[in-house]
């Protein structure tokens, strides 16, 4: 979730570049730079920390500030630490450059550019493509072609904007992550997000993927993935900037579900091969041979981050044969808990800063048990407390509600689950780790088959005052997630129970204003019983709505989600529980991302 800015015109680029930046502080970030180029000199500033510091360091250099052409960017550390050497620009002798995503194959790039005797000096994968750039403009003496040369050879998801000495110009390049052409006379403007712009220009071009570009103050040439010459349209956009930033969407909430699929994509893509091996060895520095031997994994944590723990002990206890147990972090605080002898105890937290999660993970290593988190903030106190931190990369979550932080944090569990059974040489978990990397078009596809169902169908129900979520097996936690949202933001009485134990007294609150929505997968056992639930449920006159792969008549309506493994449906059927939540509120007209009563982290007991 970086920011790019770039600026090519008469006015001096500086102020732009970090009026744009200061524009994308919602992304969040923890390092920020700029480089600025004048004739045939470029500059970079670049510090760990906010804008504000940048801005600072800037005032006590002695920077030539009359630059017209520059690029700046903030960085939410994806790969490498957030340190100043790691934050953006990169350069080199005579190239600066601005990346925002992951380079799926730098380490195959690495070794190339080691066989040339090149070596990359900082933790990150855009410094490599900057190498490679300066490589190929040693070769080629003509930047265009040299950065040409360069993209030709990345895998993954880019956003880049760079600069060469001795030449007019600024090179862009567009694959997944988003990157705009801002359109002004005699200036251009370039950023990974139109609110970093919206107050200089509403005439943007949105490069698509596979695009390359050459910008200067008075030209714009575009080839497409062919690199065959294109013209983009001009798409004029009359947004304030705070509509900018939530992408055009009406709140942060529909935004961050949307993103989800991109939040999934950036928490698995450098930690995945393409062969489905796991590479978690510099995040989790605890000793393999102590996790081969584990015989407990105490998972602790609040709210959504108890149902990813509770949604992903399934998986990990089957791929690892390690048994898991899941606690909710207010009663665990208070528990004399009798943890085994090669226990691991991972707390989870999007903020990384809950009272009720940070007590449990100090107690646990006071008691010497070996400590990992899953949080989303960096930096945050419980990312600095346990031992080792793996960062689910959603990128700054606003919404109160948590969204693609839960199915980041899934993403992480799956990996570490998949991970430990690697270093136990466990087959069976390498063929499927792989399915991993299908997960985030899944989700995408999945947003877009359901949106519009869910829409229809939150206009039906947003009247109805309680709710009942079932599901069986790993749809089980998904019903208590799904509850959960539709609790929290349209405030109406839900509640999520395991299927089974409908006839063990909540059946007794069926009627017409009760309805029961049902998590499916066709998984037998499962789907069967699921529908003799529904039977159960229709002869009380409830209504039904089903989420499913496969459609059932008994249910008054069947939210179809894509066929999809059972072992990875929590991916794909959370989100509808997420869309619906979100247009119940919205036709109840609730403050969705601020809902009453809740606090985005919950610092005290
Ligand atoms: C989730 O939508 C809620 N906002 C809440 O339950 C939240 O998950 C809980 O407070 C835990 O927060 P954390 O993940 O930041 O620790």
């Amino acid at each position: 979730m970086c920011g790019i800015v770039g600026y090519s015109g008469d006015k001096k680029a500086l102020g732009i570049l970090l009026s744009g930046l200061q524009s994308l502080e919602y992304r969040g970030y923890d390092s920020a730079g700029i480089s600025l180029k004048n004739n045939n000199d470029i500059k970079t500033i670049k510090t760990k920390g906010k804008v504000t510091d940048l801005i600072t360091l800037i005032a006590e250099s002695n920077i030539n500030t009359s630059a017209t052409v520059g690029i700046g960017h903030t960085r939410w550390a994806t790969h490498g630490s957030p340190s100043s050497v790691n934050a953006h620009p990169h350069y080199t002798e005579h190239v600066s450059l601005v990346h925002n995503g992951i380079i799926e194959n730098y380490r195959s790039l690495e070794k190339f550019l080691k066989a040339k005797n090149i070596n990359k000096t900082t933790g990150t994968d855009t410094e490599i493509i900057a190498l490679l750039v300066d490589f190929y403009l040693k070769e080629h003496k003509d930047f265009k072609n040299a950065f040409f040369e360069a993209i030709g050879m990345l895998k993954g998801s880019f956003a880049i904007a760079a600069i060469s000495k001795g030449f007019d110009y600024m090179m862009l390049a567009k694959n997944e992550s988003p990157l705009v052409i801002g359109l002004s006379k005699n200036e251009t403007y370039v950023a990974s997000d139109v609110s970093a712009l919206i107050e200089y220009t509403h005439d943007f071009i949105f490069l698509e993927d596979g695009d390359v570009a050459l910008i200067n103050k008075d030209n714009i040439t575009i080839w497409d993935k062919d690199k065959k010459e294109v013209k983009r349209n001009t798409t004029k956009i009359e947004w304030s900037k705070e509509k900018a930033q939530k992408g055009g969407y009406k709140h942060f909430m529909l935004k961050e579900i949307a993103e989800e699929d991109e939040a999934v994509r950036n928490t698995i893509q450098s930690r995945i091969d393409e062969d489905g091996n796991v590479f978690l060895n510099d995040e989790i520095t605890i000793d393999k041979k102590f996790l081969k031997n584990l015989d407990r994994i105490t998972i602790v944590a609040c709210g959504t981050s108890f149902y990813a723990g509770l949604t992903a002990k399934p998986i990990i206890e089957k791929y690892t044969d390690i048994k898991v147990d899941v606690e909710i972090g207010s009663e665990f605080r208070y528990y004399d808990y009798p943890y085994s002898k090669n226990n691991l105890f991972i707390a989870i937290s999007q903020s990384g800063e809950t009272a009720d999660t940070k007590e449990p993970l100090k107690m646990a290593k006071s008691k010497g048990i070996k400590t990992l988190s899953i949080v989303n903030v960096k930096e945050s106190a419980i990312a600095r407390l346990s031992d080792s931190c793996i960062y689910t990369l959603a990128g700054p979550e606003i919404s109160v509600a948590s969204t693609k932080a839960f199915t980041s944090q899934l993403a992480v569990l799956y990996m570490i689950a998949f991970y430990i059974a690697q270093i136990k040489n466990y087959e069976a978990a390498k063929k499927l780790s792989k399915k991993l990397l299908e997960i985030p078009s899944l989700i995408k596809n999945t947003f877009s088959q359901t949106q519009e169902t869910i829409k229809q169908l939150a206009d039906q129900y947003y009247n109805y005052q309680n709710f009942l979520y079932l599901g069986r097996g790993i749809c089980y936690p998904l019903a208590l997630e799904g509850a959960l949202k539709l609790k929290e933001i349209s405030y109406i009485h839900a509640e999520g129970y395991p299927a089974g134990e409908m006839k063990h007294g909540p059946i007794a609150l069926i009627d017409e204003n009760t309805p029961t929505l049902v998590v499916a997968h066709p998984k037998e056992p499962f789907y069967s019983k699921s529908l003799s639930n529904c039977e159960e449920i229709k002869s009380r006159h409830g209504k039904i709505i089903l989420v499913s792969s496969k459609k059932a008549d008994i249910a008054d309506c069947t939210i179809e989600v894509p066929d999809i493994d059972y072992d990875f449906s929590p991916f794909v059927y959370i989100i509808p529980l997420q869309l619906l939540a979100y247009y119940v509120a919205l036709f109840r007209g609730n403050d969705i991302d601020q809902p009453r009563n809740l606090a985005k982290s919950v610092t005290v007991e």
